[in-house]
């Protein structure tokens, strides 16, 4: 089969050497892929928001399959427009990616059908939400309602600093038109859990837990990031958790969405936030999360080609989905100053990976037949073990053989799971 993957980070760069495992992929291409995913598939200069661009390419290369990984081109609507030429997808159509899209959209689903996530209240007009922010509980979280890079949630301790984030989303419109509407909601605190899983609309098959590090600095402190680090199973992910999350939360999900007449089908992430009320959503992702995926990935047995078209063809109960029982660390190697301003252009020196080591690019294009840095994060450096701790040790010590210039990573990915570890079993994977 010729597969499109239309991407072009660390996340993609793990989908598709899973994918180049199966007999199934011929040729694979991505767009727009970088400068280290070209050394596994073939890669063109399409932005993954050119819509018009990617059918284009993908009849042109006669595309049997295509994978739609990131955020903007689900939500836009890109799985529709190549399903309607004929190519199969991997991926929401738009009318189910609005779970990820629109927060309000997934707060009023969440609303409706009882799925427990955090008390929270709409507003369309700035003085209103201050107004009510004036006798609101503190901490107050307060949502930007559309896609915002990730940027678009303030934690506010005060009334003070609330007013300026409502001012700055809904007045000065920091991130556009995703600050028209805006969530306050109420502060829930616990372990925070991510969930990615595979369903198509009607089964849901999660693939084993992640922790994710978002913080740019060590203990959790600094600026939040796309991603800094993942660690895989979450350990505080318990057996008994995960079946309270299949029955309440993950479940109760896909029906709704198809009880609106918008099945899902592809990537469900859940973000979840382990509270002493039990589990609740803090957000859905309409895709595979990143750096999540680079933790996740290494430790799926089954084939993830195969998995993708039960997907697609609404056959994922009968589909084996396997993954090892080990554990995985993904460091990542950012450009010192990301995410707010920073250096690129430095040359990379990689070093040969040995058995369950991995390297996924993520920001680094190719010139002159040399790798250099091109982005925030620039690689996923991964380690799979039989346990965490040796999954943390074998992560920073390939990640310590890199080189580049500006690199910068947090030295800490991981502890936080490894202290939780001896008190709490990760037997729910
Ligand atoms: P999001 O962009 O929705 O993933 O939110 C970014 C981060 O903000 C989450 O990973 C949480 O750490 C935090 N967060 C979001 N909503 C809440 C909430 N209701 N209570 C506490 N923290 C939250
Ligand atoms: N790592 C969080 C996300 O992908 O949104």
């Amino acid at each position: 089969m010729n597969i499109l993957v239309v991407g072009g980070g660390g996340r993609e760069h793990a989908i598709v050497k899973k994918l180049k495992e199966s007999k199934k992929a011929e040729k694979i291409y991505v767009l727009p892929g970088n400068g280290g995913i070209e050394s596994d598939a073939e890669c063109e200069p399409v932005k993954a928001t050119d819509l018009q661009g990617i059918v284009r390419f993908a009849e042109q290369k006669k595309v049997d399959f295509a994978v739609v990984a990131p955020d903007d081109p689900l939500v836009m609507g890109c799985v529709d427009l190549l399903e309607e030429r004929g190519i199969p997808c991997f991926g929401p159509r738009k009318n189910a990616a609005i779970i990820e899209g629109s927060k309000v959209f997934s707060k009023n689903l969440m609303k409706k059908y009882g799925i427990p996530t955090a008390a929270s209240e709409t507003f369309t007009s700035a003085e209103e939400a201050i107004d009510y922010l004036k006798t609101a509980p503190y901490p107050a979280v307060i949502k930007a309602d559309g896609l915002a890079l990730g940027k678009g949630v303030i934690i506010a301790a005060t009334f003070e600093e609330a007013k300026d984030a409502v001012n700055k989303m809904m007045c000065e419109k920091a991130f556009g038109e995703s600050g028209s509407r805006i969530l306050v909601e109420e502060f829930l605190s616990g372990p925070e859990v991510s969930v990615l899983s595979f369903t198509d609309g009607e089964t849901v098959v999660p693939m084993v837990s992640a922790m994710d590090h978002k913080r740019a600095e060590d203990g959790d402190k600094g600026l939040n990031t796309g991603g800094m680090g993942a660690v895989a199973p979450n350990p505080y992910y318990t057996e008994e958790t995960a079946k309270e999350c299949m029955e309440k939360i993950f479940l109760p999900t896909v029906r709704a969405m198809k009880a609106e007449g918008r099945p899902f089908s592809g990537c469900l992430y859940f973000g979840l936030m382990l509270t002493k009320d039990g589990p609740k959503v803090i957000e859905y992702n309409c895709r595979f999360g990143d750096p999540e995926t680079q933790a996740v990935l290494p430790l799926l047995k089954s084939d993830l080609l195969e998995i993708m078209l039960a997907v697609r063809e609404k056959r994922l109960r009968a589909e084996d989905v396997r993954f090892s029982s080990g554990a995985t660390c993904c460091v990542v190697l950012a450009s010192r100053g990301y995410p707010v301003k920073y250096q690129t252009g430095y040359q990379i020196t990689l070093p040969q990976t040995g058995e369950n080591e991995y390297i996924y690019v993520a920001g680094a294009k190719r010139e002159g037949g040399a790798l250099k840095t091109s982005g925030g994060r620039v690689l996923g450096v991964v380690a799979a073990a039989d346990t965490l701790q040796d999954a943390v040790k074998n992560a920073y010590a390939l990640a310590e053989k890199i080189r580049f210039e500006n690199a910068y990573m947090r030295r800490d990915i991981g502890e936080r799971a490894l202290k939780a570890l001896p008190r709490i079993g990760n037997q729910g994977r």
